[in-house]
């Protein structure tokens, strides 16, 4: 398995480009969910302008009037290509591929090809609060086995978890956030070979969440789980939307390993139906020509990284951070403040600045916010100013 090294072509550091009057004018969630004098820095959504080749696509694309419907596997194919030449893995098999219309909804249809109304869904708080809402959507028991203190999987938590899951004879899954929101926790190899021997042990089927893989930082390696030992019978969810912020523009792939590919066949044609034709080239054209883009997003999220460490080692001492290896959330404890178990309330009403609240991603969450990253160093420095603020009062 050969890696190339991340290009570090002259590419300019797409988080330095938006000035706040010009972020001010979108009006998307992140933009529009808080009055004007809120900093927002919450929903996943980035402050970048899109990567050129994917503008490019588009606006080619609707020049053309090519807004029909999504068929071919050009997105596989270059979800495949990105696969091998960034991760080493050559395993993703175009046939055992789906376009779907978004990775959360993939979620839901992968699920409900392993598991029926009722049966139980594992998963590791804290975690991505549409996994509980939109498993308990579908009907089917939320399971928790929460993270170890280090952030990491806990086997022997998850183990308890998997023989309580099947201990009447239902089926169960596991939906795996790789890499983990909102800890940025990047898996390893052999932590993902123990999780795919105690599913195949437990006869727990694995859904893996990997939107964030492509934004694995800091030299952590991601590690498909479709790729470990064991891990043939699995599920995965890929997005370029994450990565690219193109959250707006729909698509998704779900993928199976070799011995879930019958599984996969029997996907709905109709879920085939929802994904966004022009979202499909936005999403093909991130992964073919996007990567120097994502190399100077890297970078510039990994010097944001160590912007908040020295901010909030200036700022909000009291505030406990680690650095995750991954994604460009920031999961901040908070308890030492002493703010309550919702500390984002104070944050939002009294510093006027929006982070998630940490109650929502279930045990662990409490006394927790996410703070989102992928902004210019002048709108985090304003952030963690405001949030230091917000004690004062
Ligand atoms: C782990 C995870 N999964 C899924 C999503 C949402 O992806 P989509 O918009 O493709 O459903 C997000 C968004 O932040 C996420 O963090």
């Amino acid at each position: 398995m050969t890696r190339i090294p991340h290009d570090t072509s002259g590419e300019p550091n797409p988080l330095r480009a938006l000035d706040l009057d010009r972020l001010r004018r979108r009006t998307s969630m992140k933009w529009r969910t808080y009055p004007e004098d809120v900093l927002p820095l919450w929903v996943a959504e980035m402050d970048v302008p899109l990567a050129e080749p994917v503008v490019r696509a588009v606006t080619d694309a609707l020049a053309l009037g090519d807004t029909g419907y999504p068929v071919g596997t050009a997105y596989a194919e270059a979800l495949a290509a990105f696969a091998d030449k960034r991760w080493g893995w050559d395993g993703l098999a175009v046939e055992r591929t789906a376009i779907v219309p978004d990775v959360m909804l993939g979620v839901v249809e992968m699920l409900k090809l392993v598991t029926g109304p009722g049966d139980p869904v594992v998963v590791n708080p804290p975690v991505y609060p549409p996994f509980v809402q939109f498993v308990g959507n579908m009907d089917r028991q939320v399971v928790e086995a929460p993270l170890g203190a280090d952030g990491r999987i806990d086997p022997a938590v998850l183990e308890e978890a998997f023989a309580g899951a099947v201990a009447d004879g239902r089926r169960a899954a596991y939906l795996l956030c790789s890499p983990h929101n909102p800890t940025g926790t990047v898996h390893t190899a052999a932590e993902l070979t123990a999780v795919a021997a105690l599913a195949e042990r437990y006869g727990v089927r694995v859904v893996a969440d990997e939107i964030h893989a492509p934004l694995v930082v800091g030299g952590a390696d991601f590690v498909p789980y479709l790729s470990v030992p064991g891990g043939e019978s699995g599920l995965s969810l890929m997005s370029a939307s994450k990565a690219w912020n193109l959250a707006g523009l729909k698509a998704a792939l779900a993928v199976a390993g070799p011995a879930a590919a019958a599984d996969l066949a029997r996907l709905p044609e109709e879920v085939g139906h929802g994904p966004s034709h022009v979202g499909v080239i936005a999403h093909t054209a991130a992964l073919r020509d996007g990567t120097a883009w994502l190399d100077a997003l890297l970078t510039g999220l990994d010097d944001n990284r160590r912007l908040l460490v020295d901010l909030l080692a200036e700022h909000l001492p009291a505030i406990a951070y680690r650095p995750g290896e991954a994604t460009y959330l920031a999961w901040l404890d908070c308890h030492a403040l002493g703010l309550g178990g919702d500390p984002a309330d104070t944050f939002l009403h009294r510093g006027r600045v929006a982070l998630n609240s940490g109650l929502p991603f279930g045990t662990g969450g409490a006394g927790h916010v996410r703070l989102n990253l992928a902004t210019s160093p002048q709108i985090l420095e304003e952030a963690v100013r405001r949030m230091a603020a917000a004690l004062d009062r």
